[in-house]
């Protein structure tokens, strides 16, 4: 079925429908009250949620180039890499009894048949290795040779195998017969095009057998930081000024079954020494990004951690209760100590080993995930566990729980509950008054996961009006919402990249680009007040609702659902009002603004409008800058205006308070 809104673009451009997806009215009117300002503003209302799923670390914000680095991604293949041989010979296969420890039981072993015929092996990267001019690679592999004696390496990112460009080269050198840990840097030339087009190669002139475990290869990181993100990557999420990230999941925190849960103690230390393990998403995860990356990440953008703790279910539906449940409860105790513990606790001081004596902050735990969807009924009992040990060590915390219904426990009541919507633009535009008479004296809520789910594989401007228009709804009602954060935040865009579409940020191995989705999120968290200020509206304009299948399947009619939404928050510091507007409708709609009180409005004052011509227009990787804010600045006629709002936009006015 054609999108209504897309039909009423369509028929608009041509000039066939001047407007007629709402119905006729008068101007919308809003009267603000500066002196009657409503409840305070959650300063944690805007998060980000994350996991490994659509290429999010490996592949994504955790900067590592190799693809199966540790080469367990598969078991009879080494995916990923290749043989590489200037003439003919050479083999390349996987070793499952010559391994350099325990956590990588397999190595890649590599026979050269004749010495003075170059040979290696070479990784092709997730979707390409990332070349840029006058940059500093920094990466280490291990290797051991059949024989003693001097071993030479030349290791160097060049092109693809049609391509014998040179891009960085470097040679490193170690004795002996035993596993050796070579580290290296490379630089590329200045006068090179950025190219993904390009492998990270290592090769040999001296005959023998070599086999090769753990490689790692990083570009400059954000901060420098070592095994850290991408830099382009991070700039997005700093520019969202994100108040917390949840973390690890998601379903990814779950996993299929109890072993390929996150297990975060497999997290830690050094590279070589971490497993790794099956991820839920259908690939492995490297796990570099290990719990202290998280937190890393955490510190390096200001975030607060929200910490999701496994709670004895998986995906597949297998669950522990009572004693047999302690030993996952001992595990999450351990996790928070990790995380906060001084060094003088057993937690504390592996956090110090592990590089980062200072505690990181944490005030939010979370029991499981989605346990909404919990087949075994088993949820209560085991929230109930998990909530009585850490209350009674940390009664600090506050305890999420993952299911609204099971907020009243025996031994506890949630402190908040983590409620998921996953919607089409129509549905999230009728939801935004999904609080509004929500019982206050009930569990404040943080919605974990939301998306507008429109466009792919990140959303488009329909989506992003949906999504404004639902936050509207969330500011409104932010003294019960005390937190929100989109899901999924990351996809690599390339092909097989994505496992769940309409995702926030896309990349590949070169660049990022936030969707129009990522624009609102921006914008909104940019502008919010401290202080809630009520609006009293009239004459919005009202559209019938786009059914889902399901409804259509139902019979059921559409209803009326406004076509404008709005709210205010003010920020009692900075003396600014912010106004967000969205206009959903086909046509610009005139606005009557009246702002009444004590203090006055100056005239000078900012417009932020994010709009597109029609409501599929989008961002991608090769257009990424087609849908962003622009900024201007402009002037208010006294403390009552007539504002246009453009067809299909999102606005905020920042008005001074004077
Ligand atoms: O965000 C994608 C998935 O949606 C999450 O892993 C899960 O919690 C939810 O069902």
């Amino acid at each position: 079925m054609m999108h209504f809104k897309k039909l009423s673009a369509i028929l608009l451009l041509a000039g066939i429908l001047p407007c007629m997806s709402v119905f006729a009215q008068s101007t919308p009117s809003m009267a603000v009250n500066l002196d009657k300002v409503g409840h305070e503003v959650s300063p944690m209302l805007y998060g980000l949620m994350t996991e490994e799923i659509n290429y999010a670390y490996d592949g994504g914000i955790y900067a590592e180039i190799i693809r199966n680095r540790s080469f367990q991604d598969d078991r009879n293949n080494p995916v990923h890499w290749s043989l590489f041989s200037e003439k003919q010979g050479g083999t390349i296969k996987l070793d499952h009894k010559t391994f350099l420890n325990r956590n990588n039981p397999v190595s890649l072993m590599l026979d050269v048949p004749v010495s003075e015929n170059i040979t290696g092996i070479a990784n092709d990267g997730f979707w390409g290795v990332p070349v840029k001019p006058a940059t500093v690679y920094k990466g280490f592999f291990y290797a051991k040779a059949d024989f003693d004696g001097d071993h030479r390496f030349s290791v160097s990112i060049r092109g693809d195998s049609a391509d014998p460009t040179v891009y960085a080269t470097a040679i490193v050198k170690k004795s002996g017969a035993d596993w050796n840990k070579y580290s290296f840097e490379l630089t590329t030339k200045q006068d090179i095009k950025p190219t993904s087009n390009a492998r990270f190669v290592i090769t040999t002139a001296q005959k023998g057998r070599y086999w090769f475990s753990v490689t790692s290869l990083f570009p400059p990181t954000f901060r420098n930081t070592p095994n850290g993100n991408r830099p382009d990557i991070m700039q997005l999420l700093s520019d969202m000024k994100p108040a917390f990230l949840r973390l690890p999941g998601g379903n990814f925190l779950e996993g299929g079954k109890f072993s390929s849960r996150y297990d975060w103690k497999k997290t830690l230390g050094p590279l070589e020494n971490r497993p790794g393990h099956m991820g839920t998403w259908g690939y492995r995860a490297s796990d570099g990004m290990g719990l202290l990356e998280y937190l890393r990440w955490c510190e390096d953008l200001n975030m607060e951690p929200l910490l999701a703790v496994f709670a004895g279910y998986t995906l597949g539906g297998d669950h522990l209760e009572g004693a047999y449940l302690q030993p996952f409860i001992d595990e999450a105790l351990d996790e928070i100590e990790y995380v906060i513990g001084d060094v003088n606790t057993k937690w504390g001081a592996q956090r110090a080993k592990d590089g980062h004596p200072k505690a990181f902050p944490l005030r939010y735990i979370e029991i499981g995930n989605e346990d909404f969807f919990d087949r075994s009924g088993s949820y209560k009992e085991r929230f109930a566990q998990f909530y009585k040990a850490i209350k009674t060590k940390y009664p600090q915390m506050t305890i999420i729980s993952t299911s609204g219904k099971e907020f009243d426990v025996p031994g506890g009541k949630a402190d908040m509950i983590d409620d998921h919507y996953y919607r089409n633009a129509s549905e999230m535009e009728g939801m935004s008054t999904q609080y509004d008479d929500y019982d206050r004296n009930g569990p404040k809520v943080i919605v974990g996961e939301w998306a507008t789910r429109e466009g792919s594989p990140t959303p488009n401007f329909n989506a992003a009006l949906g999504d404004a228009a639902w936050l509207t709804g969330l500011e409104r009602n932010s003294d019960v919402v005390l937190m929100s954060c989109y899901a999924p935040l990351f996809v690599n865009v390339n092909p097989g990249g994505m496992q769940w579409k309409s995702d926030l940020i896309g990349y590949n191995a070169l660049n990022s680009y936030g969707s129009p989705s990522y624009y609102v999120q921006k914008m909104f968290s940019n502008h919010l007040g401290d202080k809630y200020v009520p609006i009293q509206a009239e004459n919005i304009p009202t559209q019938f609702e786009t059914l889902n299948e399901k409804d259509i399947a139902s019979g059921r009619k559409p209803r009326k659902i406004p076509a404008m939404f709005y709210v205010a928050t003010k920020d009692s510091k900075k003396k600014l009002l912010y106004l967000k507007l969205v206009n959903t409708q086909n046509k610009a709609q005139k606005v009557n603004i009246d702002i009444t009180g004590t203090e006055q409005i100056l005239p000078a004052a900012t417009l932020v409008e994010l709009s597109a011509m029609y409501p599929e227009a989008t961002n991608s990787i090769k257009e990424p800058t087609n849908i962003v804010p622009v900024k201007s600045d402009i002037r208010i006629n006294g403390n009552a205006f007539t504002r246009e709002l453009p067809a299909y936009s999102i606005a905020v006015i920042v008005l001074k308070i004077k």
